[in-house]
């Protein structure tokens, strides 16, 4: 208990800023990773460690795990550092797009490990940290890259792309109906001066979209800031190749659980783990060959959610989809 009587949230991390970030689901990732890494030497993949809520409650659990962190974002790294600093002799800490997975498990010599876990999107820190312009309701700079270092920003985006590709942006990965009125406005007013601040940003989308669009759906800001976040991070293709990946790399009996805050995303999470959950067999063969067998067997029906005691208490719970699988046979070579 804090000294307004709060409960601590599980895992949080006392007095560092990771106490800002609350896990998501953490009771059920921990019982969801429970046989696969219990009583036994086990190597788990976080390929989203963030300020490491969820990896702290696992090698806690797990004495013999050993963690394998990886995250593209160094100050995440940081935190995470100083969260697992108990467990650091079985922590490996890797600055890494998770797309890098077998990459990573080659450096490292892991030919298969029981866990990955994927917790997608943004961290509490980075929405917290103003200057990196993830959000709407604050002025900063339009960034919005989750590892600052490299790559184009929500500003290059916005300023260089060609009105089809920026339509095409807020289309696809913001849903957003507006999106050729607001690229017209976009267009207008770069051709005046770059776009540089979020609040340019906001003020132009509350004077492109419709009143009619603006009355529902929340902030009209929310789904151009989400679509400019997955360009420039290049979120939709990290996750097509990472999920595959990481199913491949699974040892028999290990386990994958991804959460995802976003239906593109769930989408591809939920056709990759249903690809490798159904027998590659044509319906009319009268014997299954082992190779046509299923390599997963779904442990989740559907997308599971946070429940309503949750979400009162960690808003970023309110869109999770949690999915999970267990490998059940040999990666087909
Ligand atoms: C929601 S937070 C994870 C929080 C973590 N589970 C915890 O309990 O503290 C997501 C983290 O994943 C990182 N991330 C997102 N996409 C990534 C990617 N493609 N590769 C590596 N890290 C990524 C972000 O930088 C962020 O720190």
């Amino acid at each position: 208990m804090d000294e307004h009587g709060a409960e601590e949230p599980p895992g949080a991390a006392p007095g560092g800023a990771g106490e800002r970030h609350v896990p998501v689901l953490l009771d059920r990732i921990v019982s969801l990773f429970d046989p696969a890494l219990a009583d036994r030497d086990a190597v788990l993949v976080d390929a989203t460690l963030g300020a490491g809520g969820h990896s702290a409650a696992l090698l806690s659990q797990h004495s013999r795990l050993t963690l394998v962190g990886v995250d593209r974002d160094e100050s995440a790294l940081r935190l995470a550092r100083t969260r697992l600093a108990p467990y650091a002799d079985r922590t490996h800490f890797v600055h890494a797009v998770f797309d890098a997975l077998p990459e990573v498990l080659d450096d490292l010599g892991y030919d298969a490990v029981q866990g990955v876990l994927f917790d997608l999107g943004v961290s509490s820190m980075q929405l917290d940290e103003d200057e990196r312009g993830f959000s709407y309701s604050r002025d900063a700079p339009l960034d919005m890259r989750m590892d600052p270092t490299t790559g184009p920003t929500a500003a290059d985006v916005l300023n260089t792309y060609a009105p089809g590709d920026l339509i095409r942006v807020l289309h696809d990965y913001g849903e957003e109906r507006a999106a050729r009125r607001i690229v017209e406005a976009v267009v207008r007013a770069r051709r005046r001066a770059p776009l540089r601040t979020s609040a340019e940003l906001v003020a132009l989308l509350e004077s492109a979209i419709p009143a009619a669009a603006r009355r529902t759906g929340g902030n009209p800001a929310k789904r151009t800031f989400q679509a400019l976040r997955v360009e420039v991070n290049g979120e939709l293709d990290a996750v097509t190749t990472a999920v595959p990946d990481a199913v491949r790399a699974l040892a028999v009996g290990g386990r994958v659980v991804v959460m995802s805050y976003q239906s593109l995303e769930d989408r591809i999470v939920k056709r990759v783990l249903a690809e490798h959950s159904r027998s590659k067999a044509p319906p009319d063969m009268p014997v299954v060959r082992p190779e046509d067998e299923p390599e997963l067997r779904l442990l989740t029906r559907g997308a599971e959610k946070a429940d309503d005691d949750e979400i009162a208490a960690n808003p970023r719970a309110a869109s999770v989809r949690l999915r999970a699988a267990e490998r059940v046979r040999e990666a087909a070579a």
